[in-house]
């Protein structure tokens, strides 16, 4: 006799169960911990955790296949980072709690010191190039995108945020300085903050040039060095430089004064990787949703935002973020509004 086997339905509980395969094991959630808020390559991982390469590619499997982490090509290499927890889909509830209780973890002490080693390699190969190409800073920013081609889109949306004529303002990676003359015309007081003495440097000529008084030039690390905070702080192009970005819009959120902003100008996402040797970059720009999520975990809520096209097939992301006043929660001025390209410059 000819049976029909009933048809059972796997799917939801396979969903499940590889979310728990792969929440169950120390080393997994310690992973997921420290990608809690970077991304990091599977050498790099492997480096952290002191265990093989091949080893580290089995676990980052497991994970990815509980939607756990996401990948990321970079060039040649693929880099994980957390997956966002979707509550709306089935396992998004336990994906959700299971990060909140990763993030109790404390990582181990030689782990801790292990990540600190792969930021410092990023970041001292950032300074080298910064220090080498001073001289040739305009052809290395126009392989990809120079000022002239996102300077309207930052001022249009600086524009909106009604600072006041007495507020101050910091620019963190001035470069050539070419868009302090836009700052100390808008701000009673600027400060060009650079780690690379060559390019502050240049700052200063472009200052001398345009006979900028309000402007300040300050040698120092925007990460590791003190200085007081500003209404506003201003990163063109810079944040693709930072060995651990999401940490650098923490450090940098606690830069701007309570009812104050943080603009910044970024590469959206991209797959060329010539652009590490060619521009130092660290990062092959940044998803939208990433910079989003980096923020608000900084403390601060997202506002406008322009796309810029150009013509070489970069996308450019222009973003305000607004850090809530202590007293309101919100900033007068501050009309959150939906993400709209722009056309091609
Ligand atoms: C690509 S340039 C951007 C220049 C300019 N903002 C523009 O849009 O043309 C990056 C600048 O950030 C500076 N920089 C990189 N890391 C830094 C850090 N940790 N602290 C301060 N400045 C940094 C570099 O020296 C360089 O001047």
């Amino acid at each position: 006799m000819n049976m029909r086997v009933p048809q059972l339905r796997f799917e939801p509980a396979d969903e499940l169960a590889a979310l728990c395969k792969a929440g169950g094991d120390p080393l997994r959630l310690n992973v997921l911990r420290a990608l809690s808020n970077d991304s990091f390559g599977v050498l790099e991982l492997a480096q952290i955790f002191a265990i093989g390469q091949s080893g580290m590619s089995h676990h980052l499997k497991v994970l990815a296949q509980a939607k756990l982490v996401a990948t990321r090509r970079e060039g040649n290499a693929i880099f994980y980072r957390r997956a966002f927890a979707d509550n709306k889909r089935f396992g998004g509830r336990l994906h959700s709690a299971l990060l909140d209780e990763v993030d109790a973890l404390a990582l181990p002490a030689e782990v801790q010191a292990r990540i600190a080693a792969v930021h410092a390699q990023r970041a001292s190969a950032s300074q080298e190039f910064f220090a080498r190409m001073a001289d040739n800073f305009q052809a290395q920013q126009d392989l990809i995108a120079g000022l002239p081609q996102y300077r309207d889109s930052v001022l249009a949306v600086l524009d909106t945020l009604g600072f006041a004529a007495s507020a101050s303002v910091i620019e963190v990676g001035p470069g050539d300085g070419g868009f302090l003359p836009e700052l100390a015309s808008r701000f009673s007081q600027v400060t060009a903050l650079d780690n690379s003495q060559a390019m502050l440097e240049i700052a200063r000529q472009t200052c001398d040039k345009s006979s900028l008084s309000n402007v300040q030039l300050v040698l120092a690390d925007a990460l590791n060095d003190s200085y007081p905070s500003a209404d506003c702080l201003v990163l063109n192009m810079v944040l693709h430089h930072f060995a651990a970005p999401a940490e650098a819009l923490k450090q940098l959120a606690a830069r701007v004064n309570p009812g104050g902003s943080l603009l910044v100008t970024e590469l959206c996402s991209h797959n060329q990787s010539w652009a590490r040797q060619a521009c130092g970059d660290l990062w092959l720009g940044f998803e939208q949703d990433d910079l989003a999520h980096w923020a608000i975990a900084a403390g601060l809520t997202p506002g406008e935002s322009l796309y810029v096209g150009l013509r070489n097939g970069f996308q450019i992301q222009v973003r305000h973020f607004a850090k809530p006043d202590e007293y309101t929660g919100f900033r007068a001025n501050f009309r959150p509004q939906p993400i709209s390209p722009t056309g091609i410059n």
